[in-house]
């Protein structure tokens, strides 16, 4: 199998495709030919610097490491255990970048088959390689952490700070199908854009302070923070009585710190895939009630430009890429 990998753990090692032994399915385990990529922040974050490179050393794959998490594809082979995919399936998942598992950047994976998630044929491969990360810690932050069914429906009010990334335009989709009044916050450029993922009120944040703005809107039942240099009591302040703030991006020293003594009010989410997750995503997506957008797609040997890009928080969409 072909992958990009780093050869060693070393910051700055750069992406190499290298050829690694296929692997073979083990009990319980699917061997997927991958056909795109979802990228996230985190494939470049655990390569570069702070928490998320430190648990990726400690509890991550041993080198030559391949990056990546998010993937969609077409099953190949099964273990003798698998009850739930067999070969010529369209499938998505994320891989758990643990010891025993490599990452997604490569043309084939292998997981266990509760990290996957059939796809229909009305769904595209690349719109289904983007939910992984993004959608379900989108959704998490909405129904599961965020509890918006236990808010009254006239209470049902979210702020999603960060609408136009990966994970905010599927909040603002999400919460708007829960029958939530949305406010969501972005720059000038992608204005109508979170308008037309559904938004009731866009705040632009180059236009003046988002969180003052947003205070007209307020109380919301759930504050969503995809950008990170928010203050953490300014979101609060913005909360009903039950409402709460969720921290979805929170990788700098400020935003760890918030995390390992956050109040009661404020949550911290990791958006890990599983089957389970992603199928009511991929549901949904294939009903039309959530739309995926992608911002381009690249070779996979050009995952370097994509951590690029990436980097730059300024993409408007997800990045796939294809083996
Ligand atoms: N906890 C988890 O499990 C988890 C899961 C997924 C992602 N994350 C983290 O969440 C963050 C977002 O991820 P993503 O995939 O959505 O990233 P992304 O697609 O790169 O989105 C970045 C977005 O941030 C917006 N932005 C930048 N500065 C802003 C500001 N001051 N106010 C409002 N919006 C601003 C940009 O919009 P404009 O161009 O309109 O400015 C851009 O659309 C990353 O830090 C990522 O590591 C965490």
């Amino acid at each position: 199998m072909k992958a990009m990998a780093q050869r060693t753990w070393k910051t700055g090692e750069p992406l190499e495709l290298l050829e690694l032994p296929t692997p073979e399915p083990r009990k319980h385990e699917v061997r997927v030919r991958v056909q795109a990529i979802g990228v996230n922040p985190v494939d470049w974050k655990m390569r570069s610097y702070g928490p998320l490179r430190l648990a990726a050393r400690l509890l991550g794959p041993r080198p030559p490491v391949v990056v990546g998490v998010d993937f969609a594809g077409v099953v190949e082979a099964v273990g003798p255990g698998v009850t739930r995919a067999v070969p010529g399936d369209r499938v998505v998942g994320g891989t758990n970048f643990s010891r025993g598992q490599r990452g997604s950047y490569a043309d084939t994976v292998l997981v266990r088959e509760d990290q996957l998630c059939r796809i229909p044929d009305s769904v595209d491969i690349a719109a289904a390689a983007a939910l992984p990360i993004s959608g379900v810690t989108a959704r998490m932050a909405v129904v599961d952490l965020g509890r918006i069914r236990q808010a009254q429906p006239a209470d049902r009010r979210v702020l999603v700070l960060g609408a136009s990334g990966g994970v905010g335009q599927l909040a603002v989709q999400i919460a708007e199908s829960e029958g939530a009044f949305v406010a969501g916050v972005c720059s000038t450029k992608n204005v109508e854009m979170v308008t037309d993922l559904g938004a009731d009120v866009v705040l632009d944040y180059t236009q003046g302070d988002a969180l003052t703005q947003a205070r007209a809107h307020a109380p919301f039942h759930i504050v969503i923070d995809c950008v990170g240099n928010y203050s953490g009591a300014d979101c609060r302040a913005l909360l009903s009585s039950r409402g709460r703030h969720i921290m979805v991006a929170g990788d700098s020293p400020a935003a760890v710190v918030q995390m390992l003594v956050s109040p009661f009010k404020s949550k911290t989410i990791l958006g890990k895939p599983t089957g389970e997750r992603l199928e009511p995503l991929v549901a949904a997506v294939a009903a039309g009630k959530l739309r995926v957008s992608i911002a381009e797609k690249l070779p996979l040997t050009s995952a370097e430009e994509a951590h690029r890009l990436s980097r730059t928080s300024r993409m408007t969409g997800k990045l796939i890429l294809e083996p």
